[in-house]
């Protein structure tokens, strides 16, 4: 009922809907119109109400809410459903919970906030109301599970192609999920899977954009940044990002799971890496070791030099970079 009203206010455009008339549209009575009307007030929507005119939704083209969502999807062959919340958990949690109904199809979830946003390695993922992107994709794509890792590169060139062409700043990324401008993270991918016996039950990919921040708590104040921040306090349009995003994610993944073709991925993830040409440090299962950063092979691995001598592809764990995110 709620977005049914929204919608018909966003149909009034520039004008104005008596409470008497959406009640008579409903079925309901003006309470409970004016009930919803406050609900949608406080998940943001500028709603005035005038006496003897009625309610009036004030909208900007850059407000990101559940009907511009749909919006920008609505040619997308990919996204078959829009979730917009105006506080979560995390957005990969719901996910879950929309995934774990069964018969569930691929999913855009946007949140305003999130209160228990995650981060990779069991780290947090600060997600105040408002001042970043946070949403999540779910997926069915038919891909055996090893395959998963490859979709992370995906959402990489997505969303540093994203913000570059929105917003026209130089982005890096940090193999295989970090964006940074900088050498400072704007950005964190969380991929998450579920499997069974080679087949993948559904597939959350996470996307975290700091965006309006203007500083960062001290914790965190050396390895983070904001687009903002970067570039010295211009207003962003995060509905342009988002669009953007889903719309690059869309065509390089068409590529990869429907035709097999992987190439431009790794190719863009080449020219913008951070981290090839520098020592790293490398973390899988517990043990960290030094090596040399070579490239990113045509499966998306990044290829090190050991200390040994010997190259090695690494597929997977934490790869930090010299002066990239606290890392001296
Ligand atoms: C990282 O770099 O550690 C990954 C951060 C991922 C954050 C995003 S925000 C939207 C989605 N929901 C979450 O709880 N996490 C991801």
């Amino acid at each position: 009922m709620k977005n049914k009203i929204l919608k018909v206010l966003i149909d009034q455009k520039d004008g104005y809907i008596s409470g008497e008339n959406l009640s008579q549209i409903f079925g309901v009575s003006r309470t409970a119109i004016w009930k919803h009307i406050q609900t949608l007030k406080k998940e943001g929507y500028q709603i005035v109400s005038v006496t003897n005119k009625g309610y009036h939704l004030k909208r900007k083209s850059s407000d990101v809410d559940q009907i511009a969502l749909e919006q920008i999807t609505f040619n997308s062959g990919l996204i078959k459903q829009v979730v917009y919340l105006d506080q979560v958990d995390s957005t990969n949690m719901e996910a879950k919970r929309i995934a774990q109904t069964n018969q569930f199809n691929e999913a855009l979830i946007v949140a305003r906030e999130q209160v228990k946003g995650k981060g990779r390695m069991g780290r947090s993922w600060f997600s105040e109301k408002d001042s970043g992107i946070w949403m999540s994709l779910l997926l069915k794509p038919s891909l055996s599970p090893d395959m998963v890792s490859k979709v992370t590169l995906v959402a990489a060139a997505a969303a540093s192609r994203a913000i570059e062409e929105e917003t026209g700043l130089v982005t890096g990324i940090k193999w295989p999920n970090d964006i940074v401008i900088n050498r400072k993270k704007v950005c964190g991918i969380l991929a998450e899977l579920s499997a069974e016996l080679g087949h993948i039950h559904y597939l959350v990919v996470g996307v975290g954009i700091n965006v309006n921040q203007s500083a960062f708590e001290d914790s965190i104040a050396d390895k983070a940044t904001s687009i903002v921040i970067e570039n010295h306090g211009k207003p962003v349009n995060r509905l342009n990002i988002i669009k953007k995003f889903v719309e690059i994610f869309e065509m390089y993944y068409n590529q990869f799971v429907n035709e097999g073709l992987y190439d431009s991925v790794v190719e863009y993830n080449i020219k913008k890496s951070v981290t090839i040409g520098e020592k790293v440090n490398i973390t899988t299962h517990d043990r960290t070791r030094m090596a040399f950063a070579k490239t990113i092979d045509e499966a998306g691995n990044l290829i090190v030099t050991n200390e040994d001598g010997a190259d090695e592809a690494i597929f997977f764990g934490e790869v930090s970079v010299r002066g990239i995110n606290g890392y001296v």
